[in-house]
């Protein structure tokens, strides 16, 4: 059993989609342990508690000193004992600490056809924005694992998904979510549940 805890700042509609495959038994062998917000008022903890799973929050807010919120997140981790931490919409730079104990154990889901429309301040919407101002004709979604950079770990999926002419970003951002973050999130998680992934430094192997 693959123990997953869930990393998140918003809705959750990517942690409801593990959870929707969990219980169509589609995604087997893994179990969301915890799910740890840095905001408060996250639906997503909401989502998680319907389903019964621990839910907490861990705020910038309650800590004058950063260092202080690093250390309550690494220990608020650690207490979950994750095989793999899922960064499914979280919006904070994790602490190199935590990134280095859990090498190959992070990964992340980025809007975006990796290596285009990423890194610093390249997050949410704005991704979308860019695609259309760039007048991309076609973008997608990247699962990778998390490493020290900014959305430059090795890149485990990747799924393309048609612009239209007519997009907003809004109609942009849905289309992804639906055509390829909701399918590839779950579907990374399969795969490394099934010991199909192997490292290579900045590759990997997917063995199917
Ligand atoms: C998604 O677009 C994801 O790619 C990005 O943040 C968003 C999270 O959405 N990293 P949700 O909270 O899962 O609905």
């Amino acid at each position: 059993m693959l123990k997953i805890l869930v990393m998140v700042s918003g809705g959750g509609t990517n942690l409801q989609a593990i959870l929707d495959r969990i219980t169509d038994g589609s995604l087997n062998d893994v179990q969301i342990v915890g799910v740890i917000s840095n905001k408060k008022d996250a639906y997503a903890l909401e989502r998680a508690k319907k389903y019964g799973i621990s839910a907490i929050c861990v705020s910038k807010k309650d800590f004058p000193v950063k260092e202080e919120f690093n250390q309550e997140l690494i220990k608020q981790v650690d207490a979950f004992s994750p095989d793999l931490i899922v960064l499914a919409g979280f919006l904070v730079i994790l602490p190199k600490e935590l990134i280095t104990k859990y090498e190959n154990k992070i990964i992340n889901i980025h809007p975006s056809l990796i290596p285009s429309f990423c890194g610093a301040g390249c997050y949410g919407l704005k991704v979308h924005e860019m695609v259309l101002e760039r007048g991309c004709k076609v973008t997608g979604a990247t699962v990778h694992f998390v490493d020290d950079g900014t959305d430059t770990g090795p890149i485990l999926l990747q799924k393309a998904v048609q612009v239209h002419q007519m997009d907003t970003p809004e109609t942009l951002q849905k289309r992804v979510m639906e055509e390829a973050e909701w399918i590839l999130l779950p579907e990374t998680i399969r795969l490394i549940a099934a010991g199909k992934v192997k490292v290579n430094g900045k590759q990997t192997e997917i063995m199917e």
